[in-house]
This record gives C-alpha cells, structure tokens and sequence, in this order.
C-alpha cells in the first residue's frame, strides 16, 4: 500500500491570482508600481497602521533596503538574535556592519529582550527583533530600550503578517518594519516582501532609494518634470504582475489567517497528551500577542533524538523539518558576527525543534496521522 505523502507546505491560492495577472496584462502596466501594487500598498497601510508600505521583491530586499536607509555603516553594530534567518543578519554585514547576536527566550525563542541592553556599546545604532512563529517580541521593552539608547528599530516581522502585539500590527511598531510573502508564508507571491515605513520622515527617501536611487516616484506623481538620480539605490520594486498575485492573497487575508489558526488549534488539541507526558514542549503564546498560526513547532524533550524523528516521519510519508542553523555557529557568522554571552538557549533550544507540516487545506484526518505517526515515534 502507498501512503498518500503529507507535504510540509503547500501553497495556497485563492483562486482569483490568474485573473488579476491576466488584467495587470491587458493595463500594459507590466513593471513595478502599477495600479496592483498601488491597491497592495494602500491596503497593508490600512490594515498595519504603517505610514507607508512599499512592495518589495521579499523580505530579504526589504532589510537590504532598511539598511540603506538607515545609513548603517562599516564598524556599527546590530543587535538581533541568532536563532534567526540569514537575512536579518545579512543585510546590515552587506553595508559593513557586525551582526552582534544575543540569546533568546525560552518560552516564545524571541530574541529575549531582557540582554539587549548590556549588549549595546556605542557602536550600537539599531535592533532588529525577529517575530518568530508570527508570535511579537516584547515590543513595549524593546522600543523603550531603543529611546533610551537612541536606537532605531527594524522589526523582521517576516513571519508576522496578520499578527498583533497589543492590538497593533506586527511591523508597524518600530522605526522600520518587513514582510515576507515567500511561498511558504501566510500570504504569498512566490518570492515577494514589503518595507513597512512608519516613521514619516523616511519615507521619501525610501521611495528613491527603491526605485535605483532616482525620484521616478516623485516624477510619475507629476511633483517633478524629469527623475535623475539622488542617492544610493538598487531596484527593489516587483513588477505589478507579482502584486497582482499578491492581491489576490491580500483581499482574502483576514479568512486565511482564521483558517491557518484554526489549524494550529488543532495541533495544539491533538499534542497535549504528548506534553503532559513530557516528550515536547508545545508553542507558548503570550497573552500580549495575537499570532497568525504560521506555524506549528515543538521542542522535543531533550534526550530525544531529533534527527531519528524526522527521519521517521519522513519514511512514513510526512514532511517535518527543523531550523534554524543559529547564525553565531554558522561560518558567516563567525566571520562577520559578534557573540554577546553564551547563547546556551539559542543552541539547545534550536537543537531540539522541529515544525510540523503547515498549510491552508491540511485536513484534520492528515493532522491526525501525523500526531498518531509522532506518538509512536516519540513512545518507543
Ligand atoms: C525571520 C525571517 N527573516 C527573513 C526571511 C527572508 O524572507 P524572504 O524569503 O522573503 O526574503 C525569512 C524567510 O523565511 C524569515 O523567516
């Protein structure tokens, strides 16, 4: 008998991507900023709050681009954690600057805002919390330890469309905030990302650096007669047929996210037994944080043997993986990066999870097999 496979991911689609691609194509409006991309922007400025969202080409161009804006230069120092993915740390060390990782907590793996402070020294110029899970960092210590400082925050809220912290939206709360719509997020285009500005006064200059450092922008407003070159700059924009795409998702993010929740409920039902028999650790949430169920994790109980499990799952047909490698181990890291204390929850904790398959469609039957396959596993 063949076992019907249980993807990891799988992507969704609304159904109507297609068809607004096929209008971007008849409004011969195929490069970026089309009238796609504008119905895109103004609807994450809605929903988050931010002073203006600007699509980019993913979440990786969007902190290449916070960076930049930012004047980040050689010899300043970052803090955000290691339990992260390379891209938080990549943008800064493109400008020249050190990556300094500090620990996380042990409840949500959120860089733990309690050891930010005695990493600062005074080449300390910004702090990039990472919300991993869809699930806020302390948002509230996190900005009064950035005042206090004079420090900027951009906030990786890659994971983090749709989810709350006290009521405000994940990527409006700090200097600078990004979105990824890679395939395996919530809300996709494929690759995909936008800049959350919500400090006004960057916002101009946002707009140039995106657009290869020139005021095209402000030349297809009619607020100039010719666009020439400004600033530094790269081409950081989608073609509006990825923001058609992304419409698409956009117009039905509210029942996707009630979807992808009720799924994530439903693990966290089913794993009970198993944590009350000490083999994992369920996701903790916070009471602050309203999250958006991107994703289902567990930390195996320490003695279990990790890569066993997933192999398992794996022979039995069901895609769980592990991540991520923490940056200050990794051989980048090392060279570019500096430790701040001895990270001993980032190591063990990432040592210990795996994430369980994760998508808008995943019955409850396939949910059921992969808890029933996990039990037996984890009871030998
Ligand atoms: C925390 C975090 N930051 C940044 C990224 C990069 O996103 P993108 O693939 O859109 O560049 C990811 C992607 O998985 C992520 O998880």
């Amino acid at each position: 008998m063949t076992i019907e496979p249980i993807h990891f991911n799988w992507p969704y689609e609304t159904g109507k991507e297609l068809g607004y691609m096929a209008e971007a194509q008849r409004n011969h409006h195929l490069s970026g900023d089309g009238s796609f991309t504008k119905r895109c922007h103004r609807w994450i400025e809605e929903q988050t709050g931010c002073s203006k969202a600007l699509l980019t080409h993913s979440c990786t161009s969007a902190l290449d681009l916070s960076a930049l804006l930012l004047d980040i230069e050689v010899g300043d120092e970052v803090i955000l954690p290691s339990y992260t993915f390379v891209s938080t740390a990549n943008a800064f060390v493109l400008r020249g600057a050190v990556p300094v990782f500090v620990d996380i907590r042990e409840d949500t793996l959120n860089l733990d805002e309690r050891l930010i402070e005695a990493a600062i020294t005074p080449r300390t110029r910004a702090i990039v919390p990472v919300h991993y899970a869809g699930v806020s960092c302390e948002m509230d210590s996190m900005m009064t330890i950035a005042h206090r400082h004079g420090l900027k925050v951009i906030e990786d809220a890659a994971q983090g469309v749709m989810a709350n912290y006290k009521g405000r939206a994940l990527g409006a709360i700090g200097d600078l905030g990004s979105f990824s719509f890679h395939e395996t997020k919530n809300i996709i285009s494929g690759e995909g990302g936008c800049l959350l500005v919500n400090d006004p006064a960057l916002t101009s200059r946002a707009e140039v650096i995106r657009e290869k450092g020139t005021d095209r922008g402000r030349f297809h407003r009619g607020e100039v007669d010719k666009y020439t070159w400004q600033d530094l700059g790269s081409s950081l924009l989608p073609s509006d047929l990825t923001a058609a795409f992304l419409w698409a998702q956009l117009e039905e993010a509210q029942q996707i996210t009630r979807g992808r929740l009720a799924i994530w409920r439903r693990y966290h039902g089913m794993l009970e037994i198993l944590e009350q028999q000490g083999l994992v650790r369920r996701p903790i949430v916070p009471p602050d944080c309203q999250h958006n169920g991107h994703m289902y994790y567990l930390l195996l109980a320490p003695e279990i043997d990790r890569h066993e499990v997933l192999q398992e799952l794996k022979r039995n047909g069901i895609g769980a993986v592990f991540h991520y490698v923490p940056l200050h181990s990794s051989p980048a890291g090392m060279r570019f990066g500096r430790p701040h204390g001895d990270l001993s929850l980032t190591t063990t904790l990432s040592q210990r999870l795996i994430r369980l398959p994760m998508w808008l469609g995943l019955s409850e039957a396939q949910q059921q097999r992969v808890v029933e396959v996990l039990e037996v596993i984890l009871r030998r």
